[in-house]
């Protein structure tokens, strides 16, 4: 089966981050939100974006024009009956995808095949609310933020995965422009096994008054040559999110590396989740350009 239509459950940062990737390599491409006005949100992101590769001369007027126009969006489920690849991008809970995917199984076609861009959920656990002929069509294609430009797709196959649906995945990932990397379904594949514990012991270093946030954050940006220290990072992936990722890793491994500090989860009862909210390690709310450290200890 020939991949044409791709189906993205989810318009939010990644989902829309998807869907454009996915236009923007020549796919057809429907998104399905639940309601219009997130799809018309993730929609003017996309706009947005576009605009930014448009305006850098990357990408043609014309071109941008084709990319949009390869894009339709949906709140009905039903809609994604004909897609090829089905990638989901929705909320990181387990009961939610599960019966999200429990449907998709009965409304898509039986060659459909399953991804989830979940960064934490185990595929497996996903996999098993769909029929065993579908089980062995469901990998997790994981992307980064921000999407289009974030050249890694971690293609994540379970026990059951069918090698040439595998295979088909890896290239597809390629037809993305992207780089795919193959790993199993442990969770936080490569990326987040390696970067989860690097962030929490970052805001350990900050607890123990190694350093201060901007010090930090300069130590490993310029010491290192990362394109954003731990806390600016931290910031820009959501500090909810990193928490969340980090609490699941710590029950699947039960090892202190994985575990939370106690700053992350305070700063996250208090509605301190970074960019998205206006404050985090940074305060984003008077420049979002030059933010100011916080003063957190
Ligand atoms: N669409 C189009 N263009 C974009 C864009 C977007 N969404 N975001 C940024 N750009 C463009 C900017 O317009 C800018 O263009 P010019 O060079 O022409 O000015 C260029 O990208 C660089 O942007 P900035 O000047 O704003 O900032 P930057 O140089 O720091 O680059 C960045 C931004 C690419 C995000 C870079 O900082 C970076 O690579 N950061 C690390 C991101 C990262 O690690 N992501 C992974 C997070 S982990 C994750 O996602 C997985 C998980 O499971 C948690």
């Amino acid at each position: 089966m020939e991949i044409k239509k791709v189906g993205v459950l989810g318009c939010g940062l990644m989902g829309s981050g998807i869907a454009q990737t996915a236009a923007t390599a020549g796919f057809e491409v429907i998104v399905r939100e639940v309601t219009d006005d997130l799809c018309e949100r993730g929609f003017a992101g996309i706009e947005k974006s576009l605009g930014r590769f448009a305006e850098k001369g990357t990408i043609t007027a014309e071109q941008q024009a084709q990319i949009r126009g390869r894009m339709t969006s949906t709140t009905k489920l039903n809609d994604l009956a004909d897609c090829d690849i089905i990638i989901e991008a929705i909320i990181e809970n387990l009961e939610t995808k599960r019966e999200t995917y429990r449907q998709l199984d009965q409304i898509c076609k039986p060659e459909t095949i399953f991804a989830s861009n979940t960064s934490s959920i185990s595929i497996t656990e996903m996999m098993t609310a769909t029929s065993p002929e579908r089980q062995q069509r469901f990998i997790g294609l994981h992307f980064f933020n921000p999407v289009p430009l974030m050249k890694l797709v971690e293609v994540v196959r379970t026990i059951l995965t069918d090698d040439d649906v595998y295979e088909q995945a890896v290239e597809f990932g390629k037809s993305l422009g992207k780089v795919p990397v193959r790993a199993g379904d442990k969770t936080g594949f490569i990326v987040n096994r390696l970067l989860v514990p690097y962030m929490l012991d970052a805001i350990r270093a900050l607890e123990e008054g190694v350093g201060s946030i901007v010090d930090i954050d300069n130590a490993m940006k310029l010491g290192c040559g990362y394109p954003m220290g731990p806390f600016t990072l931290g910031d820009f992936v959501g500090l909810d999110t990193t928490y969340y990722i980090a609490e699941i890793m710590f029950n699947e491994f039960r090892e202190k590396r994985f575990a939370p500090p106690p700053l992350l989860k305070r700063m996250v009862l208090a509605g301190l989740y970074g960019r998205k909210s206006g404050r985090g390690f940074y305060d984003y709310t008077k420049d979002a350009k030059n933010p100011t450290p916080m003063n957190l200890l």
